[in-house]
């Protein structure tokens, strides 16, 4: 994805990712945590910092973030955007520094050993070998991780268009697809990680954090319809005509469109007290 594109993406993704995210796995994951000191947490795959965005005012404790990117203009607008200007309290509070790394050397790439490892919207890019990686590390450090917002596949249009669903399987097919740390798991990461941490006996909790957006956010489904489409043709190169003909359709519907994108957050506790 082009650089411009990829900040413009995260920024726009945001708000609807932020209202998905379940509040709820909060209060398992503050009493995961150490109460009487600064923590660590890093965050892979950080992006534009949106993950910290959400869980640093969630977190009562003082917090030193660690944001792993490969995009090194992404990590500097996080760092940039870490608190709000109006907000000293989150300053003190929240630190964050940046660190360009590819992740595919995990664990390589955790120079300082974190009481958190989190990531948002990451999941379902990694291949099952490297999430594997994760799954070890967190289960011999005893390190909690929290993982938002990865697609498990479920997607739904109002108001439907015959071409729907086999743009929607075209478009998984291609989630699947191979990316930068290999295979990747796509619409099956957040059942796959459950599973591998369940047979380490960690605890695992997982809540849906579905998008569900509606026509006042044209703005983000415009663009995800057009990367839907646009995987879908490379997916499928003979449906190309019935793709573009399903892609003016939604376009032309976005004023009364709802789209329903399936995530998980899901939560692991690695050691039990
Ligand atoms: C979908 S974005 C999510 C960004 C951010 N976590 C958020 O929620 O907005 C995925 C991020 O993973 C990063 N990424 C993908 N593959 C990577 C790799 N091999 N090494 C480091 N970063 C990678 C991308 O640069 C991008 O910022």
């Amino acid at each position: 994805m082009p650089e411009q594109f990829a900040a413009r993406w995260l920024t726009l993704r945001e708000p609807a990712d932020h209202a998905a995210r379940d509040d709820t796995l909060l209060s398992a994951l503050i009493d995961a945590l150490p109460r009487d000191r600064t923590i660590r947490i890093s965050d892979l795959g950080a992006g534009a910092g949106s993950n910290l965005r959400y869980l640093g005012p969630r977190l009562p404790q003082a917090q030193e973030w660690t944001l792993i990117d490969h995009d090194r203009e992404l990590l500097d607008q996080a760092v940039a955007m870490a608190h709000p200007a109006d907000d000293d309290g989150a300053a003190a509070r929240v630190q964050a520094r940046a660190q360009t790394a590819d992740l595919g050397g995990f664990p390589d790439c955790l120079d300082t050993p974190p009481d958190l490892l989190t990531a948002s919207a990451l999941l379902d890019l990694v291949s099952e070998d490297w999430l594997r990686r994760v799954v070890d590390t967190c289960c011999r450090r005893c390190l909690p991780a929290l993982f938002a917002l990865s697609v498990d596949g479920r997607l739904a249009f109002s108001p439907t268009l015959e071409g729907d669903w086999q743009v929607a399987a075209a478009v998984l097919a291609h989630q699947r697809g191979a990316k930068d740390m290999g295979p990747a798991l796509g619409p099956d990461a957040p059942a796959v990680a459950a599973q591998l941490f369940r047979e380490r006996g960690a605890d695992v909790h997982c809540r849906p954090s579905d998008w569900q957006l509606t026509p006042e956010q044209a703005a983000l489904q415009r663009p995800l319809i057009e990367g839907w489409h646009e995987a879908a043709r490379t997916q499928q190169p003979d449906a190309a005509a019935a793709i573009d003909r399903w892609r003016d359709e939604r376009l032309r519907l976005l004023e009364r469109s709802f789209i329903t994108v399936g995530h998980q957050d899901l939560l692991v506790i690695p050691c039990r007290d």
